[in-house]
This record gives C-alpha cells, sequence and structure tokens, in this order.
C-alpha cells in the first residue's frame, strides 16, 4: 500500500508516527505532554498530536541521527551537497542563506520584487541591496522577470551574489539559465527565493526547480506548492560558491532550538511523495487546472485568466490560476467576499486580481466546486474591463538617502503625508501586485512617489508594507 511505502521511504515521518503510536511518557518539552485534553479538550484537540523532535522524533541528543539522514535524502532528491528542513517557512530558510554570504557592508545585487523576509535578512547581515527592476509585460501587466541588460548593469558594481525570486508571486519566471551564467561568469553565486515554486522538476511540464538549472542556493516553502505542515521549508545549496560551513552557521543561528516535528515529518513526507508519485500527482493537477480554465475561458474569454501562453515559453507556471478581475470590469475585493460566504477562500485578492492557490492536493471535485461556485459570481460582478493599475512601480527611479541598514536602525516619527517629501523613508512601500517596492528603507519620499502612491491607492491598489497604509502618514528617519 502506498502510505506504508512512503513511511518506509521518509524515516521522520515514520518516527512521528510511531512516536504517537507507542505511547510515551515524557518529562521534557512540550509543556503540553500530548496530555493537554485531560487540561481542556479543546486545547487538546489543538495540541495534543505535537511531537517535537528532540525526545521525540529522535532522543534529546538526536543519538538516532533521523534528521541528519532525512535531510541527505531530500539533499540527494534535489541534486544538492548541503540542505537543511527548516520550520521557520521560507522566511527563515532565506534568512539562513543571506547570512552565509560576505560580511557587512558588502553589496548584493537583488530584485526589486523581493519578499520582505529578504530584506530584513539584508539588514540583519549588513548587506546592501543594489536594486534590480523586473520587465513588465505590456499586455497583461504582469512583471516578467529580470531581464539580463539589468543583471549586467548591476554586475558592474561588483556584488557579491545575484539574489532572485522566482517564480514571482504572479506565476512568472525569468530567463534564469542567461542570467545564472551572467552571474557565474564573474564568479558570484546565485540564490533562489523559490517560496512558490516548490513542485517544481517533479514534471515535464513544470519549469525545472534551481539546482537543475545551475544555481547556487535556493530555498522553497513546502507549505505552499506542495502539501507539507505550515511554515515548513527548505534552504538548499551546492558548495561551490557558498560555504559549508557559513551556511550551517547561517542556519543554527537563526533556526528555533526547539523544532515541532510535525512541521519536519511533513517534509520528509512530501519528499518521499514526490519521489514516489509526483509525476502522476502533477499529470492529473495539470488536468484539473486545464478543465477548470476551459470552463473560466469559454464563459468569460481567454483573458480572464493568465495562461502559459500570455509568456515565452517555459516563463509561466502551468498550475498557476491567476483571475484577472480588471478584464471582466469587475472589482476583486468585491468577488472575494461573495466567495468567503460560499466558505471558499483565496490567496490573495484586491481590485484587479485574485490567486487561487492549487496544489496536487487538489482534485477535479474541489477545481469543479470552485467553478461552479465562481461561474455564478462572476457573472453578477461582470462590468466594463479595465487596464491592470499597477505602473507605478517600474516608473520609479529610487533615490537613495541612506543605507537600508541605517533606516532600519534609525530613529523614526510618523509625519503626515505632504511633510514627508524630501524625507527618507524608514519603510517598505509596494503596490501589490505586482509587490514592487516604489520605496525601499533609506529612499527619498519624492512629490512624484507621493502622488504615484496615492493614485494607484485611490484606483484601488493595496498599498502593502507602509506602517499607514491609508498613506496620511508616512513613516521617515528623524531629524
Ligand atoms: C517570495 C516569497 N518568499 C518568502 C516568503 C515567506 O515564506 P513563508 O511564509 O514560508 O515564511 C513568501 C511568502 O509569501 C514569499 O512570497
Amino acid at each position: 500500500m502506498e502510505v506504508r511505502k512512503l513511511r518506509a521511504m521518509a524515516p521522520l515521518l515514520d518516527s512521528y508516527i510511531s512516536y504517537l503510536d507507542d505511547g510515551n511518557q515524557p518529562f521534557t518539552t512540550p509543556g503540553h505532554k500530548q496530555r493537554a485534553k485531560l487540561l481542556d479538550p479543546d486545547l487538546g484537540r489543538v495540541v495534543d498530536l505535537d511531537v517535537p523532535l528532540y525526545g521525540g522524533l529522535d532522543e534529546i541528543k538526536l543519538t538516532r541521527g533521523l534528521l541528519e539522514q532525512a535531510e541527505g535524502l531530500a539533499a540527494q532528491c534535489w541534486g544538492a551537497d548541503w540542505l537543511r528542513f527548516s520550520t521557520g517557512g521560507s522566511t527563515h530558510a532565506n534568512q539562513a542563506i543571506i547570512f552565509s554570504l560576505g560580511k557587512p557592508g558588502d553589496k548584493v545585487a537583488i530584485t526589486r520584487t523581493t519578499h520582505r523576509s529578504v530584506l530584513t535578512a539584508l539588514v540583519l547581515a549588513g548587506l546592501e541591496p543594489i536594486w534590480m527592476v523586473p520587465e513588465i509585460d505590456a499586455a497583461t501587466g504582469v512583471p516578467i522577470g529580470i531581464p539580463l541588460r539589468e543583471v549586467e548593469r548591476v554586475l558592474l558594481e561588483d556584488p557579491i551574489a545575484l539574489i532572485l525570486t522566482e517564480p514571482g508571486y504572479l506565476g512568472t519566471l525569468s530567463d534564469l539559465p542567461v542570467l545564472i551564467e551572467a552571474a557565474h561568469k564573474k564568479g558570484i553565486p546565485v540564490i533562489i527565493d523559490a517560496a512558490w515554486g516548490g513542485h517544481f522538476g517533479f514534471h515535464p511540464s513544470l519549469p525545472p526547480h534551481p539546482m537543475q538549472l545551475n544555481a547556487d542556493a535556493f530555498v522553497t516553502s513546502i507549505h505552499k506548492a506542495l502539501p507539507g505542515y505550515s511554515a515548513s521549508a527548505i534552504a538548499v545549496a551546492r558548495t561551490n560558491l557558498l560555504d559549508h560551513a557559513r551556511l550551517e552557521q547561517g542556519f543554527e543561528s537563526t533556526h528555533t532550538t526547539s523544532p515541532g516535528g510535525a512541521a519536519l515529518a511533513s517534509i520528509d513526507g512530501v519528499r518521499a511523495l514526490m519521489q514516489l508519485r509526483g509525476p502522476e500527482l502533477i499529470e492529473n493537477l495539470l488536468a484539473n487546472v486545464n478543465n477548470f480554465r476551459d470552463r473560466l475561458t469559454s464563459e468569460f474569454g481567454n483573458d480572464i485568466l493568465l495562461r502559459p501562453e500570455d509568456f515565452a515559453a517555459g516563463r509561466f507556471d502551468p498550475v498557476k490560476l491567476i483571475l484577472r478581475a480588471n478584464m471582466l470590469g469587475a472589482d476583486g475585493i468585491d468577488i472575494e467576499k461573495d466567495l468567503i460566504s460560499s466558505n471558499i477562500r483565496v490567496e490573495m485578492a484586491d481590485r484587479d486580481t485574485l490567486i487561487f492557490e492549487v496544489t496536487i492536493a487538489d482534485d477535479s471535485s474541489t477545481l469543479t466546486k470552485l467553478a461552479d461556485v465562481l461561474i455564478p459570481i462572476l457573472r453578477k460582478h461582470l462590468g466594463r474591463s479595465r487596464n491592470s493599475a499597477t505602473a507605478l512601480s517600474w516608473t520609479i527611479t529610487p533615490q537613495r538617502g541612506v543605507s537600508l541598514r541605517e533606516a532600519y536602525f534609525g530613529k523614526s516619527e510618523l509625519v503626515e503625508a505632504t511633510n514627508a517629501i524630501g524625507r527618507v523613508s524608514v519603510d517598505l512601500v509596494a503596490p501589490y501586485p505586482p509587490g514592487v517596492a516604489v520605496l525601499a528603507p533609506g529612499e527619498i519620499i519624492t512629490q512624484e512617489i507621493l502622488n504615484g502612491l496615492l493614485e494607484s491607492k485611490a484606483e484601488g491598489t493595496r498599498i502593502a508594507y507602509a506602517t499607514d497604509h491609508t498613506l496620511t502618514h508616512f513613516r521617515v528617519l528623524a531629524k
């Protein structure tokens, strides 16, 4: 039976189940001792299946070496020579890898679409960004990755690493082989935040994973595109251009010392599942996604979902379902409200865009249900189509005031929007999507930026990360 086979291939998953079955009597953490139901049944439902790594999956002294064994199996699976399991999400995995690069004051070339976890990691590590701006697809308004000329431009400034986000939040990818080659010609490593690309490389119709493309390191969330436990992630590297000891130090100095066994066992189990049945499960997923696409496009036209054909071959994740509410003349937030009333939750919704995260845990019944509920809602909200309102993020040329680190640790104050002009932003401010920062910490707030942000907001774009997201006030460096 497949379930038993999976357990035999996944030492941490096996140990997790054995621990629960064997009736242990712990005098260790966690304090619930898998007996919280005796204190309160509801609390018990939440915590009693929680088994720690130390004293649970393995002995307190890790004498059985099960984590190392499971990480070794995963390293083989992804073709890496260093791989660690994180219970702190891609947020922590990004930190771990960024901590292993260089020293405070060094510069890294980094995409402007970077997730804030990477930015925070740069602040903590004392690295300074040299920003790269993505190219935007004129037809869809979607960022389609960093062009080679942008990488060639920043390489002239001698960064110690190239840091990319691939795929982007909307499923698009840069032309990675040429970017990786350009960085390697300069002898610098390429780090890829592939938080949303955990399924890549497991089917010929999906993009390859970063190790297959010769990248030096990547992180991915096992709980996003793969069926892992919340906040489970892997940090993965090859050590030609990266240092094994520094990677280990970066990981250990930022990870919890009490990792939850469920996250670890789920990474192990998901890796085994993908090795055992990945191609077959993804084949089914692709078929279900294509049926869903056919139903929606036959009703509302080809433009209402982003399609692989909208982009260069291999530059879009074919299982990504992105609904373009603007093409229907509908407000994505209204659509989301109606979906929530039908007990359907979406990954992201703003005025123009809704993201439905689908994975191998979906099947024809979940996607049929989504289409059955969604189609009447979309009919109800049909209006006059409009262009996507995302232009601001790539028309801005950032003006550096102080370093990222100085801004982050500096004394700050909230000032009214009009008084913020000419001042140094302490916040990252990014219209979402595309999530491209209009302001990064340390950059100067100009009249053009303020006007642009206010206009985007008035058009209904969500302005992410700003302390005051109404944009009445801005958090700036105190004088
Ligand atoms: C590109 C990117 N990187 C990193 C993260 C952080 O991932 P996690 O939630 O697993 O910590 C996210 C989360 O959405 C993300 O979109």
